[in-house]
């Protein structure tokens, strides 16, 4: 089973996180080949499966990613995660589909460019936090007070052709942190906890933020779980991977994101968790790809 594992152009080798898993497959049967995915020279066809991994700037070329799916797709490629579990967790919206289903999440609203001065002082909220619909690794993401004096100039600085997610800026993220949960094939494998430097709200590592191996409590494992029970419903169907990130707010345990395409997995802070990610991946690839999409969880 010859596997490309997609990476990019700032990373194009395998990730040090993913390094462990990368050793379990070939006792497995499957020969892992880093590929980058907008690299016009890797013959996709000649590979049996493509796993999305560190495709980390898929949001900058977004209209090119999509492209690569539907040619992947078109190749008859079996993707991991599935193509439509992809192109549903792209863009943030998804957080308001999981919303309607029951699913306690940040809330937030959906703006144009233009609009969101407007909307953020018409929120009643005191402060929010803004980032584009498509978007990762904290790319654009600002907190800000609705009745700031340099709103406008500080919106100004956005990317005017994308839209934007509002939320309410939610002060335990830099308290107590932020909780990513890992789940392979639904079940669940291990945690971090990451925290934001001092004077940060973003808790990515290039940011100064710290992770730590954690046991979560309860209330975030059951949201995590609610979350991925809530997916089938929705139409999406066959992950494999996921990582839910949680936050512990007074009001209860809310939904951060829901990480379904090219996440951080923190293998080396779970025991066992590379070996584990590596075994449903092979039972995966070895079940009938037309199935693939029934598998559920
Ligand atoms: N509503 C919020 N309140 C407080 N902090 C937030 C909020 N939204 C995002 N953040 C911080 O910004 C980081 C990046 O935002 P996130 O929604 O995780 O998008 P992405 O990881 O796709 O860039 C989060 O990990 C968190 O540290
Ligand atoms: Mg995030």
């Amino acid at each position: 089973m010859r596997l490309a594992v997609a990476t990019c152009r700032d990373f194009p080798q395998f990730h040090p996180d993913d390094a462990e898993l990368i050793h379990q497959l070939p006792p497995l049967g499957i020969t892992p080949t880093p590929s980058v995915w907008n690299d016009p020279h890797v013959p996709w066809n000649s590979f049996d499966a493509v796993l999305i991994r560190t495709v980390w700037d898929y949001y900058r070329h977004y209209g090119e990613f999509v492209a690569w799916l539907h040619r992947l797709e078109s190749l008859g490629m079996r993707v991991v995660n599935p193509l439509r579990v992809l192109l549903w967790n792209a863009d943030k919206r998804y957080l308001l589909d999981l919303e309607r289903a029951d699913v306690p999440v940040v809330p937030g609203r959906i703006s144009a460019h233009a609009d969101l001065a407007a909307q953020i002082r018409r929120s009643g909220l005191d402060e929010v936090v803004v980032k584009p619909t498509v978007s990762a690794g904290a790319w654009h993401t600002l907190r800000l007070r609705a009745d700031a004096s340099d709103l406008e100039s500080a919106l100004a600085a956005l990317p005017g052709n994308r839209e934007y997610l509002i939320q309410p800026y939610v002060p335990e993220v830099a308290g107590v942190g932020e909780w990513s949960l890992m789940f392979f094939d639904g079940s669940f494998s291990h945690a971090v906890r990451k925290r934001p430097a001092a004077g940060e709200f973003r808790v990515q590592e290039k940011l100064g933020g710290t992770v730590e191996a954690a046991e979560p409590p309860p209330a975030a494992t059951a949201v995590a779980q609610k979350a991925l029970a809530a997916l089938p419903d929705l139409g999406v169907r066959g992950v494999l991977y996921a990582r839910v990130d949680l936050v512990e707010t007074g009001a209860g345990v809310r939904l951060m994101e829901l990480e379904l395409i090219e996440p951080q997995l923190y293998l080396r802070f779970g025991p066992d968790a590379a070996r584990r990610f590596a075994r449903a991946l092979a039972k995966r690839l070895r079940s009938p790809s037309d199935s693939s999409s029934d598998i559920g969880l």
